[in-house]
């Protein structure tokens, strides 16, 4: 048995009439952060540092540890937290196109929890999705090869009905993947100097100093009062170049942002989820839900100061209607030069949905995927490799949600028939669903067959997934049975009233 229905009783409440049942809403209990232009950016932004690796048989290997600790966000005050070896969040992994990696990953919590490659091509058993606990103590020995486009990738938990609870806590981090396309480009790329990761979250917290686990809480999941960028409060950053490439993730569990800079300027985007996009985007907004990310360029003049800022999302999002900063960017009294970005970035195939092979639909309504929760005995259906499919995908609710798929990055076919905005026509594993409009996706599934283990698609508003709004897909080979097993220990335990 489920919450499904929230109510905050202070303030106005909104009942919204949804497929299945009756939702309550309330967007004047959203907790929301400082209003913007009132942030009093004091503390240099925490840069994560680059996961040490080394090479043993050909294979790039990685450390990971998720561990118990706290810490110290604002002045006076401790937060209990998770982070991967160290007290929040994890360090930045870094691999290449071709490489063979293997991440081993301890876990040193006094709880189970698994490690998700966030936008990976991988096989399912390496997923890290909720097939793969690792038990307190234990270890996790997961590798593959490293074949899709450079890109910001992350990787965070995804434990059965836990995943939010342990991302809030601290785990999570940036997964880079270079190519040699990517680097015979002039972008700045020197990590830490003039590429800088950007993982935004809001968290609230209590007077003790521990995070708010559900004040705030209504339909979205969790809101924040406070913006954390890369685990700092008010954060600031020294530029030192003409030019910053920053990496923006979503690193939120429920919210919804459109990043833009302060005073309207253009930037350029230059990548989204899966990898660089065919030419950059001249844009001065760029819309980012939760596990989403986009790669900008920012050109700075000598001296100045300017805020990265999150405006209100598009209404039809359903997602709140405050401006507020996020990160500021203070540009040093001399830059170095850095070229402009170029005009063509990487060869993106045109996005041919002629050889799909199946057509299917995805509604997403309450804390359901068309009309069902998940189940981990249960493959919701059964693709087969080297084929593509056309997927609908849409939202029934005037609230926000998200569609994002494991293994895969998909490209936008249309949203209500019309051709996508520039900005998500490269390759997307994550997609924002605005309230009744129909995105059309074309997916593929190059490669790695098994029939027992699955991927999964899900809302990525973290506790929407917890409550089951999710569901699980086989690969198999042509001809392969689907033989999906239940995992041990698990009962019928999918959310069906
Ligand atoms: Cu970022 Cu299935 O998750
Ligand atoms: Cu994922
Ligand atoms: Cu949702």
């Amino acid at each position: 048995m489920v919450v499904t229905l929230i109510a905050i009783p202070l303030v106005p409440i909104v009942a919204v009439v949804a497929a299945g049942g009756i939702w309550f809403a309330s967007n004047s209990a959203r907790a929301t952060p400082p209003a913007a232009g009132t942030v009093e950016f004091s503390r240099p932004l925490a840069v994560p540092p680059l996961a040490p690796s080394r090479v043993e048989d050909g294979v790039r290997v990685f450390e990971l540890s998720a561990d118990e600790a706290a810490t110290t966000f604002e002045d006076g005050r401790s937060t209990p937290t998770l982070g991967y070896n160290g007290s929040y969040l994890g360090p930045t992994l870094v691999a290449s196109r071709g490489e063979q990696v293997r991440v081993h990953v301890a876990n040193r919590l006094d709880r189970a929890t698994t490690v998700h490659w966030h936008g990976m091509h991988l096989p399912a058993a390496m997923d890290g999705g909720p097939h793969a606990p690792i038990a307190p103590g234990a270890t996790w020995h997961p590798g593959w090869e490293v074949d899709q486009p450079a890109a910001t990738l992350w990787y965070h938990p995804h434990l059965h009905a836990l995943t939010r609870e342990q991302v809030d806590a601290g785990l999570a981090g940036m997964f880079l993947l270079r190519d040699e396309e990517e680097a015979s480009l002039s972008l700045p790329r020197q990590y830490g100097v003039d590429d800088i990761p950007v993982i935004v979250q809001d968290r609230s917290f209590n007077a003790d100093g521990s995070f708010a686990g559900s004040i705030g809480m209504q339909f979205d999941g969790v809101l924040g009062d406070t913006i954390l960028v890369n685990g700092t409060v008010a954060p600031y950053l020294d530029v030192t170049t003409e030019r910053v490439r920053l990496r923006l993730l979503n690193g939120s569990s429920a919210r919804m942002y459109d990043f833009g800079l302060a005073d309207g300027r253009e930037f350029d985007l230059i990548a989204s989820d899966g990898g660089l996009l065919a030419e950059p985007v001249a844009s001065t907004s760029v819309p980012l839900s939760p596990g989403e990310r986009a790669e900008i360029v920012v050109t700075v003049e000598p001296g100045e100061r300017v805020a990265l800022r999150s405006n209100p999302p598009d209404p039809a999002l359903h997602a709140g209607s405050a401006s507020f900063d996020v990160l500021e960017l203070r540009a040093t009294a001399s830059l170095a030069p850095r070229p402009e970005v170029p005009a063509e970035l990487a060869s993106l195939p045109a996005a041919d949905a002629g050889d799909a092979v199946a057509e299917r639909s995805f509604v997403m309504s309450g804390h359901n995927i068309n009309d069902r929760q998940m189940d981990r005995g249960r493959a919701d259906f059964t693709a087969t490799v080297d084929t593509s499919e056309v997927w609908t995908v849409r939202n029934e609710n005037p609230l926000p949600h998200s569609f994002h798929v494991h293994d895969t990055q998909f490209r936008v076919l249309s949203v209500d028939g019309s051709p996508p905005p520039a900005r998500l026509a490269g390759l997307k594993d994550t997609i924002a669903l605005e309230w009744s409009r129909d995105y059309r996706i074309l997916v593929r599934f190059e490669d790695y067959a098994d029939p027992t283990t699955p991927y999964m698609y899900h809302c990525h508003l973290l506790w929407h997934e917890d409550q089951g709004m999710m569901g699980q897909f086989l690969v198999v080979a042509p001809g392969q049975r689907p033989e999906l097993k239940r995992p041990e220990g698990d009962s019928d335990d999918h959310h069906d009233h």
